[in-house]
């Protein structure tokens, strides 16, 4: 069995917790004292690449001129798993910060070597080393505040801490689009809509790289559910199958938006074939989508594990294997000796590393870690993100604002909401500051483990309601928890939906009795208030039985304190589905998860990844929905879901009016008004068809924009259309284009509610 096959890295890693901290306070303590080499640009000894008035690309170019074949290869490759097994300092390296990767540098040459962690909501990995980060909110949850601005900030934050935590290269950026929401990965992805994904993701690049850290974006391509991650022997497990058109128009466009807007260090390959090619192979993706059609000038390292080959796989544009040497080390180095790899491509595959570290500053600007640091210092920015995150659902007879002064008893009810929120598993996982607060144990938490973070909304709920009478019950029992809500006047029952990374949800129920829990106290409670903690949609039974649905997401450690000023109105919101919510799994292109078989399928929250194990490689049908993913999908079979993409509710109540489109189709212009009596901010969304000869018949989102207005205020906003959106992917020109015809532009509150409507011609 391949050792990367299943989570590997992290479940190897947690193994020497208990012992780590002799370890680690010695190289914090050497890490900490050392100085930051002065900025090359002081120094007129300093080798020419220094002079930071040259380009990346000149710099590059002067320090490969100076490697010795040997330095060229060590640069393309990890340490290797041995190595990073004995953590790297018990190998004699130094400066391995205990991350889930790592590149040695150059002394020599005064090139640092790459220290990567896995960083997608914060540093992972972090109790190794008896640090913590700040858990943000979820990437769906980010991509749900429709917000660039807090994206590139929650970036900013991200790439603060690596710095601060002796980090250069963040593995974060996660952009799979949600083609299977029951994907484990769906809370670490930035939901089913290119443009919205693009724009999240690629300013949380910006925020990460406007620290001096690098960053990167992930997994390239097609990646998008975890049944079949891998195969047997470790190779790939499921074969994406999908025309061209439909890629570039759907997930490749993700990427497109986000390299386009972030300028990331790295692009991660992903495990999966596509069309028959293992993703990290294949010259059509690396070579001629990423480099020369999108651009791309960073490098393309491989997910853990996900380099199978050493010639296929360089000559077809992977530039460096990772976490190891298999295949990039010395079996590189034979095959260039051979010319079975020119040079100049391995000149390439260097230039790209370096190049991009010279452009995100990580040479100018050396890491220096801190000794200690604030596991709370990101709380603040972490509950302003939560808040423009989560969703109002539903909000029957005004249940919500609940009335802080005026409420006399209120049943909290389930999911840990006494102690603290949820998060995401998988390589993802932050650590908690002392342990899974639902089972404190020092160090890290398993790979198994459901781990909750200690923010608590009963204690925040308590500080808003301070005459109301306020008990908990945990949910398990239904009879008690029916009794509680039956003696209060508000229930707000809180329910999950745990995920992670190497195992899909076999369906979109909540898990456990939770249904059953919900129904039980609605029935008795009519002022029932259902709080989700979920990483991706979830099927609803109870919809119409309660008066109040709020998706919370995982909310990050500011999560349960943005709950509360949202129940209790110190705060609207403002967030908007970033992912459509089907009433059934059976609305769903696959209704069930492609290759996922009972048998493959362990317990509900406690399986191993192994067990997701395909028996043997298999297809997924891509082309069943093609480019429709999500809403279009819907759209496009004429299926209702039960709560759409972009939708959202509100404390006020907002209207558009007067929408314009300028006569080349580069914006929109549209009215809102807030016509309720308390301030707000609504999105305006603005979607698209094109004309017949696109050969499609569903909408697209291509432009949108908060709006921020006091009661009774409205404001005009010209709202930038993304011009990719407006094209179809020309199979002969291999371009996105705009086609001929009449484009009709539509702009509202969702993808279900677009009532304004104007056109613009393209003619030639
Ligand atoms: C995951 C990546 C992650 C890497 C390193 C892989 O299994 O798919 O997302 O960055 O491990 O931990």
């Amino acid at each position: 069995m391949n050792a990367w096959s299943d989570g590997f890295f992290l479940r190897h890693l947690s193994w020497r917790v208990g012992g780590i901290a002799a370890v680690v306070a010695l190289a914090c303590g050497s890490m900490a004292c050392r100085p930051a080499r002065a900025s090359a640009v002081d120094d007129s000894t300093a080798p020419k690449w220094m002079d930071t008035a040259q380009s990346p690309d000149q710099r590059a170019k002067l320090v490969i001129d100076q490697l010795t074949l040997d330095e060229k290869i060590q640069l393309v490759h990890g340490v290797g798993w041995d190595v990073l097994m004995k953590g790297g300092h018990g190998a004699g390296i130094a400066d391995y910060n205990f991350g889930a990767g790592y590149v040695p540098g150059s002394k020599r040459l005064g090139i640092p070597a790459i220290n990567l962690a896995d960083s997608a909501v914060g540093i992972a990995l972090g109790a190794i080393q008896s640090r913590y980060s700040t858990l943000l909110p979820s990437v769906l949850g980010l991509a749900s505040s429709w917000d660039p601005e807090a994206a590139e900030r929650y970036g900013a934050l991200i790439g603060l801490e690596l710095r601060e935590q002796g980090f250069n290269m963040s593995i974060g950026g996660g952009i799979n689009l949600a083609r299977e929401p029951r994907d484990g990965r769906t809370f670490e992805f930035s939901g089913e809509d290119p443009l919205l994904a693009g724009a999240t993701v690629g300013n949380v690049i910006k925020g990460v790289q406007s620290q001096n850290v690098m960053g990167d974006i992930k997994h390239y391509a097609l990646n998008d559910q975890e049944t079949g991650r891998m195969g047997p022997g470790g190779t790939a497990g499921f074969n994406a199958v999908i025309d061209r058109r439909a890629a570039h128009e759907s997930d490749l466009l993700a990427f497109q938006i986000a390299i386009g807007i972030g300028h990331p260090s790295g692009v991660m390959c992903s495990y999966n074939r596509v069309n028959g090619v293992d993703a990290c192979e294949s010259p059509w993706l690396l070579t001629q989508v990423l480099k020369k059609e999108f651009r791309f000038k960073g490098w393309v390292m491989s997910d853990w594990g996900g380099t199978h080959s050493t010639v296929a796989a360089a000559l077809a544009g992977l530039d460096m294997e990772m976490p190891g040497d298999k295949y990039f080390g010395s079996a590189l180095k034979h095959a260039v000796q051979a010319g079975k790899v020119p040079m100049s491509r391995l000149d390439d595959m260097d230039y790209r590393v370096l190049r991009s570290m010279f452009a995100a500053g990580v040479i100018d600007h050396p890491v220096v870690p801190r000794a200690v640091v604030n596991p709370f210092a990101g709380r603040r920015s972490a509950e302003r993100i939560a808040e423009k995150s989560m969703v109002l659902l539903r909000n029957e007879g005004g249940v919500l604002p609940l009335n802080a002064s005026g409420v006399r008893s209120i049943a909290v009810i389930g999911s840990h909401a006494d102690v603290g929120v949820l998060s995401g598993g998988g390589s993802a996982q932050v650590d908690p500051p002392g342990g899974n607060v639902t089972t404190p144990k020092p160090g890290r938490p398993g790979w198994n483990e459901v781990v909750y973070f200690p923010s608590a909304a009963l204690e925040y709920i308590r500080q808003h309601a301070t005459h109301a009478h306020i008990a908990f019950n945990a949910g398990t029992d239904v009879v008690a928890a029916v009794a509680l809500a039956r003696k209060s006047q508000i229930a707000i029952v809180f329910v999950n939906q745990p995920m992670r990374e190497g195992m899909d949800r076999p369906s979109l129920g909540l898990p456990g009795n939770q249904d059953a829990l919900v129904s039980a106290v609605a029935a008795e409670n009519p002022h029932t208030v259902v709080v989700l903690e979920t990483g991706g949609p979830v099927t609803m039974p109870w919809v119409d039985k309660v008066q109040g649905i709020v998706e919370a997401w995982y909310p990050g450690i500011g999560g349960a304190q943005a709950l509360a000023n949202l129940l209790f109105g110190n705060a609207d919101f403002s967030g908007r589905l970033a992912i459509t919510f089907p009433r059934t799994d059976s609305q769903l292109p696959h209704p069930q998860i492609a290759g996922l078989t009972p048998a493959m399928y362990g317990t509900e929250t406690g399986a191993s990844p192994l067990s997701h194990k395909p028996f043997k490689e298999f297809d997924v049908d891509y082309n069943v929905a093609g480019a429709r993913v999500g809403y279009k999908w819907f759209e496009s079979k004429n299926l209702t879901p039960l709560f759409p993409f972009g939708y959202g509710l509100s404390y006020t109540s907002y209207a558009f009016s007067g929408l314009k489109v300028a006569a080349d189709g580069s914006a929109a212009r549209v009215t809102v008004k807030n016509t309720g009596l308390r301030a707000g901010t609504e999105v305006a969304e603005v979607y698209a068809r094109l004309p017949k000869a696109s050969g499609e018949d569903y909408q697209r989102l291509v432009g949108f924009d908060r709006v921020a207005l006091a009661a009774g205020e409205s404001k005009t906003v010209t709202i930038p259309l993304n011009d990719l959106c407006l094209s179809i992917w020309s199979t002969q020109k291999h371009v996105m284009e705009r086609v001929r015809g009449t484009y009709t532009i539509m702009a509202g509150s969702s993808s279900s509610s677009t009532p304004l409507k104007a056109t613009f011609v393209v003619a030639r």
